[in-house]
């Protein structure tokens, strides 16, 4: 504002209580009233299953509307009619369905979550894929986070290998990040998280790979680059025919993301994984997706906590 600018008027605080002001719809942009009809939910709900396998019952149909309607807004559009037709013409490669797309998923996570499968990794799962294939001495252990969402996950991975490293001299490791969501992987690469997010990591992984921001009163730490580095992300529909992953895996963990993949595509994902996967390698899952009576080679070994068939120990599907 120039000097010569007309002051702004300062603001009043009197008057009638909002509620009672009487607010002309016809100030409100038109997106704000839009309402997703039942035959626009239809379109999109079938482009969400059919592109990532999410399925989207129509109860979800209000969570969809809520998700979306800022996506007409930062468009200019004023009805959801017309948004779907736009995702509907897109390319899986064009801006706007990828948009789309990190809008329908759901991201929630946290580190540590589902604490006991950390332990075990640590006091099992690692133990024994070093006796019986020599991973992570002999070769590089490898691990696959196939949801990562913004990354508490795949660090949780690798605090917990970090401090099995710190006491066996040799060990070595790297996990890879996958998720579908380009804008969770945007925020996992940057590694900030308010000091709320990482209350679950003990104390003295929290001094030993967290910084704090310069900036104390923002509450914010970030994993350190030496953390960062054992992570790589990158976007992987587990829906997709391909997958950028090449190399053979130890240990996959795919928690909270079949909760919303329907029987048949669990199946084909888990068989994928164990052709992913070393003999005898490991898959975790989320406490909610137990493998049951599903048609997949693989045992259970642990709460959600399963391995492929092995040549050396005996395990058999
Ligand atoms: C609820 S979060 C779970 C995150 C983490 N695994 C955990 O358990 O805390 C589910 C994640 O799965 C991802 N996702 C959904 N559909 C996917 C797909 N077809 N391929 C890859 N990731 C997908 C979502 O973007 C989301 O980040």
């Amino acid at each position: 504002m120039t000097a010569s600018s007309p002051r702004p008027a300062s603001p009043s605080w009197r008057g009638e209580p909002l509620s009672t002001v009487n607010e002309s719809n016809a100030m409100r942009p038109a997106w704000f009233d839009a309402h997703l009809s039942t035959r626009d939910f239809e379109r999109l709900r079938i482009v969400i299953e059919r592109y990532a396998g999410i399925r989207m019952p129509d109860a979800k149909s209000t969570m969809l509307e809520s998700r979306l309607r800022h996506r007409l807004r930062d468009l200019g559009i004023e009805d959801f009619g017309e948004y779907a037709a736009l995702v509907l013409r897109s390319r899986p490669q064009d801006a706007e369905f990828v948009r789309f797309i990190d809008c329908v998923t759901t991201n929630k996570t946290d580190f540590f979550r589902e604490r006991g499968h950390f332990d075990y990794l640590a006091q099992t799962t690692w133990p024994t894929l070093a006796t019986e294939l020599g991973a992570g001495l002999d070769r590089e252990l490898v691990v696959w986070c196939a949801a990562s969402s913004t990354g508490e996950e795949p660090y949780t991975l690798a605090m917990v290998l970090s401090e099995v490293a710190a006491r066996t001299p040799g060990l070595r490791f790297r996990i890879i990040a996958t998720d579908l969501s380009t804008e969770v992987l945007e925020r996992a690469q940057r590694g900030v998280y308010t000091d709320a997010q990482v209350e679950p990591v003990p104390l003295h992984m929290r001094m030993k790979y967290l910084m704090r921001s310069k900036d104390r009163s923002q509450g914010l730490v970030r994993v350190t680059p030496a953390l960062r580095s054992l992570v790589r992300f990158g976007r992987l529909n587990l829906v997709d025919d391909d997958w950028p992953v090449r190399e053979r895996v130890d240990i996959i963990f795919c928690r909270n993301v079949f909760i919303y993949f329907d029987r048949k595509m669990q199946e084909a994902i888990l068989r994928r994984f164990c052709r992913q996967l070393v003999p005898g390698g490991y898959v975790f899952l989320g406490h909610a997706e137990a493998i049951n009576g599903h048609d997949v080679p693989l045992k259970s070994v642990g709460p959600t906590t399963y391995r492929t068939a092995s040549t050396t120990n005996g395990v058999r599907a």
